[in-house]
């Protein structure tokens, strides 16, 4: 954009010192010149007063013996001043007795008061002569003032002379100082234009490294700097139009009133609208409306929580379908301005559902298997008990009858049978200890803390240096058979790893019932004071998985509490009064 003549900096710059300069000078030259003529006539003035004293002082003795020819011989030789135009000396009677130079025809001129007022070009001063107090004639003497005229006007024009040269000297430094200077602020102006038409490349030259220069090298940064962040930006935005456009999740823009100002390509496939259809529309067109016994949520496209809320959204055919909404909110120049990103969760829901259909049939079958495992193992034991039991107890009965026999007949027989009994004998331990592990008779016949008290001892018994505390709170004698026996397996487990793994000095075992009968809660704590270990590592065996299983096919919970060196705690809840527990 080229600059008008009379706004361009230069011509201001110019005019303004040209003006000011004129200004100052004449009133530099007037005083001066008013100086000038005073000091002349001031000068004029006290050099003819001082001759006209001198001469009347003089003239006085040579008047007293009118020897007028020696008074002009005397005149003669003093009145030499080159202004001097004429001399005269009056007598009493004011007749000249003598006259040099020009003498004015046709009266005395009136004497002037200073040379400054005078009208004629010639100062004409007068005084009296007075010798012993008498009067004895006038002096009058005239001078010339062309001289000192001429000598006012020499001074005068060169003041002006002077003046005009600093004038010339002044526009010539201001024309060059201005065009340089205008000349650099041309190339920034330059520099900045192009900048502004989006040219970053620019670079003003910093040559001295004056005012302009700082100011061009401030600049250059600043374009380096305004580059920079315009690349990054236009790169962010570059890449949040891509992710906006490839994104498979819905992504829209809307104010605080919820109208929507901008929609990414995949709105359409979500919901079927086109772009043109959505801009302006409020943002609660793309949810399912709430139920009709329920309060339209009018805040929740301005509410953000920073996390993701699981809505129903609504198509454009009405079908509808479950999503995930995030909002995030942004200030634009003192507006807020949102964002919303709707993500189709159809599939995961879905998947959600068969694995939890998935997980319910899991659970089942291991509560079954469990179940069946625990028949099973009953079975058994009746087996060997029946079986085994009366087997070893016909063998027990048989060796006796041949050791009473044969006792007084034969010592070997005898002897054999003897040792059968303590075989069958040790048969029948060992046989009766299979029994009680795989099935805890007295779990069936005086419930589980009977059994687990039962199970302690023996454990006491094996683990002699470990000190075990049960203690028991609540009515635990109705919890059923499937809660009886996981609880009874799971503590059985948890003092064989005690007694496996731990070291442990001490073990506590707590077994309470919360809430009332039929219902509440069962929690079971074993913990002991052993090696504990690290519970991310992976773990190999099966008791703890099992432990699980047996809990989660209640529906239940199991937690572990260890780390190395703090020992390992259990802690078990298993709700009761599920169908699945009394099954
Ligand atoms: N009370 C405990 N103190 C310290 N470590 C324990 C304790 N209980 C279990 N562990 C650790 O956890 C691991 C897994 O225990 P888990 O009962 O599942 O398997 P296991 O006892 O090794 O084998 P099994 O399948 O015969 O039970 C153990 O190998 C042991 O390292
Ligand atoms: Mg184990």
């Amino acid at each position: 954009m080229a600059v008008r003549p009379w706004r361009s900096l230069r011509v201001r710059l110019i005019a303004s010192v040209v003006l000011i300069e004129v200004i100052m000078l004449s009133l530099l030259v007037w005083n001066n010149l008013d100086l000038i003529r005073r000091a002349h006539t001031d000068r004029l003035r006290d050099t003819a007063a001082s001759m006209l004293q001198q001469i009347a002082t003089t003239s006085g003795s040579y008047m007293v013996e009118v020897d007028y020819a020696s008074l002009e011989e005397y005149l003669r030789n003093i009145a030499t001043h080159p202004e001097l135009a004429y001399l005269a000396v009056l007598d009493r009677d004011r007749r000249p007795v003598i006259r040099l130079g020009e003498v004015p025809a046709g009266g005395w001129p009136a004497p002037d008061r200073h040379p400054s007022e005078v009208r004629d070009a010639r100062y004409d001063i007068a005084t009296d002569i007075v010798f012993g107090g008498r009067a004895m004639g006038q002096v009058r003497m005239g001078f010339s003032l062309a001289r000192m005229q001429q000598a006012i006007q020499a001074a005068r024009l060169r003041s002006v002379a002077i003046a005009g040269t600093e004038i010339v000297l002044t526009i010539l430094a201001t024309v060059l100082i201005g065009i340089h200077l205008t000349r650099r602020l041309g190339q920034l102006a330059q520099a900045a234009q192009q900048v502004g038409a989006g040219d970053y490349e620019v670079a003003v030259p910093t040559g001295v490294p004056d005012e302009v220069g700082m100011t061009a090298s401030a600049f250059n940064r600043m374009v380096a700097e305004v580059s920079q962040r315009t690349r990054r930006l236009q790169e962010a935005l570059a890449r949040e139009r891509v992710i906006e456009s490839t994104a498979i999740d819905g992504m829209i823009t809307y104010d605080a009133d919820g109208r929507i100002l901008s929609v990414n390509p995949a709105m359409q496939t979500l919901f079927g609208y086109d772009e043109a259809e959505l801009r302006g529309r409020h943002a609660a067109l793309l949810l399912a409306p709430p139920p009709q016994d329920h309060d339209s949520d009018t805040t929740l496209w301005t509410r953000v929580t920073g996390a993701r809320r699981e809505v129903e959204g609504r198509r454009r055919d009405g079908s509808r379908f479950p999503m995930e909404l995030y909002i995030g909110c942004i200030d634009v120049s003192g507006e807020p301005l949102y964002a919303a990103t709707l993500h189709d969760i159809t599939e995961r829901k879905r998947a959600e559902s068969e694995c939890r259909t998935l997980l319910e049939g899991n659970r089942f079958l291991i509560h079954k298997s469990l179940a069946v495992q625990e028949e099973e193992r009953r079975h058994l034991a009746r087996e060997l008990h029946d079986e085994l039991g009366q087997c070893t107890t016909a063998i027990q009965a048989d060796a006796e009858l041949i050791h009473d026999m044969s006792q007084h007949k034969d010592r070997r027989v005898a002897a054999s049978a003897e040792a059968i009994q303590a075989v069958s004998a040790r048969m029948y331990d060992a046989v009766h200890a299979m029994m009680r592990r795989l099935r805890p008779t007295v779990l069936d016949d005086l419930g589980l803390v009977a059994a687990l008290q039962d199970a302690l001892r023996d454990w006491r018994e094996r683990h002699p240096g470990t000190e075990l505390e049960f203690s028991t709170d609540g009515e635990l004698g109705d919890l059923g058979e499937p809660v009886n026996i996981s609880l009874y397996r799971i503590v059985q487990e948890a003092l064989t790893n005690v007694a496996r793994h731990a070291g442990a000095r001490r073990v506590r075992i707590g077994l309470s019932r919360r809430g009332g009968r039929g219902a509440g809660q069962v929690v079971l704590d074993v913990a002991d004071d052993g090696r504990g270990m690290d519970p991310d590592l992976p773990r190999r065996g099966l008791g703890l998985i099992g432990m699980r299983e047996r809990v989660e096919a209640l529906h239940g919970t199991l937690r572990l509490e260890t780390a190395p060196g703090r020992g390992l705690a259990l802690h078990v809840v298993i709700p009761l009064g599920s169908a699945e527990m009394t099954a």
